[in-house]
């Protein structure tokens, strides 16, 4: 790569925060390595977090397990996103498992599966509305046609609002999953309910379940403002750097970029970077500030497909490092800027940014 923009992960805070998360969550830990580990690499991710005590992979896709599986890794993977019914005999050929909801879904997929038979976990939608079955009958009518073909290892629930403290569908969701699993906990190897706010909020709990499903925190950033107060240990590991491209004086009056949305006011160093939006870094933080050489710089004029100027307190050298994420730019700063979440602003940026493991 010849670009000097690039996005560091450090894999001592990946590792660092699954250690806590093993020490202060009784469950085995799945880390949810979906999208690229949000941004930060899924395989170098999955390596770590097995290396430090997960001992399972979650992804959303067939595609990111079978990358996975191809990197050489061989822990158990759950696909928690569903997949259509032909594509159950890769996944078993792969020792892939994947999220079943309907036993029309298992009817189907036995057709495709060969020798080697499917695990498959059972998702149930409590309250998310979005994937699972809802009643104790369509379970039950799963189970039955789950013979041989299949191996039933696991079913779980998501939950909508586990990082809103005073959510009262939280509980709502609980009830309902409780309830479903009347008398049949013994029939599941595991048993899961939370992502990284709900496995924090039930650590000191005593609750039937035996896996959690953490994403975000493994990478070091809290599920909302709210949980903080739990998450004290985590430490980022995503940062985004670049460096000056060009340094020039303006003089009064000469506008930047297009549309020519700013003017300078006075005399003033402009730096140009090269990161745009065809990077993921969105043509919304124009405004944002970035950091250079301790200073909080803010970007001037639109950010344009490959790149977008500062206006700097003093003249730079070309070469003198940008930290877009990071240093004293946090991604929740950014994040409130564009109106988002961290998990968007993570997963936003595109290949053309390279990953350096440091
Ligand atoms: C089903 C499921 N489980 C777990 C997670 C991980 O969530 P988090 O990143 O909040 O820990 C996700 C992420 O969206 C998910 O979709």
């Amino acid at each position: 790569m010849f670009r000097p923009s690039r996005i560091e992960i450090d894999r001592a805070a990946i590792a660092h925060n699954i250690k806590e998360l093993t020490k202060r969550i009784p469950q085995d830990i799945m880390a949810v390595v979906k999208a690229n580990a949000y941004g930060h690499g899924a395989v170098e991710v999955a390596k770590i977090a097995l290396q430090n005590g997960a001992t399972m992979l979650g992804v959303a896709l067939l595609e990111e397990a079978i990358e996975l599986r191809d990197a050489g890794i061989m822990a158990p993977i759950l696909v928690m996103e569903a997949q259509f019914p032909q594509y159950a005999g890769i996944a078993a050929e792969r020792d892939i498992t994947l999220s079943v909801f309907s036993a029309e879904w298992v009817k189907e997929a036995a057709a495709y599966i060969e020798e080697k038979p499917l695990t498959v976990h059972i998702k149930v939608d409590t309250g998310m509305g979005r994937l699972g079955l809802r009643t104790r009958e369509q379970l039950d009518a799963l189970l039955e046609e789950a013979t041989d073909s299949f191996v039933v290892e696991g079913i779980y629930t998501h939950f909508a609002t586990a990082d809103e403290l005073d959510s009262d569908l939280y509980y709502t969701q609980q009830e309902r999953f409780e309830r479903l699993m009347e008398g049949i906990h013994e029939r599941f190897r595991y048993i899961h309910t939370s992502n990284s706010a709900g496995a924090i909020r039930m650590a000191g709990q005593d609750v039937p379940y035996n896996l959690v499903r953490v994403g975000i925190a493994i990478y070091g950033l809290y599920p909302s403002h709210e949980m903080e107060t739990f998450y004290s240990f985590l430490r980022p590991a995503f940062t985004l750097k670049s460096q000056l491209m060009q340094v020039k004086r303006l003089e009064a009056g000469q506008t930047i970029s297009y549309g020519a949305t700013y003017t300078t006011s006075a005399d003033e160093w402009i730096g140009t970077v090269p990161v745009g939006y065809a990077d993921g870094w969105l043509r919304k933080a124009s405004g944002f500030e970035v950091e250079v050489n301790g200073f909080r710089c803010p970007i001037v004029g639109r950010v344009c497909m490959d790149r977008f100027m500062i206006r700097l307190p003093e003249e730079f050298p070309v070469g003198t490092d940008v930290t877009l994420i990071g240093g004293s730019v946090a991604i929740d700063e950014l994040a409130s800027y564009l109106g988002t979440i961290n998990y968007e602003i993570v997963c936003q940026f595109t290949s053309r940014l390279p990953r350096h493991y440091v």
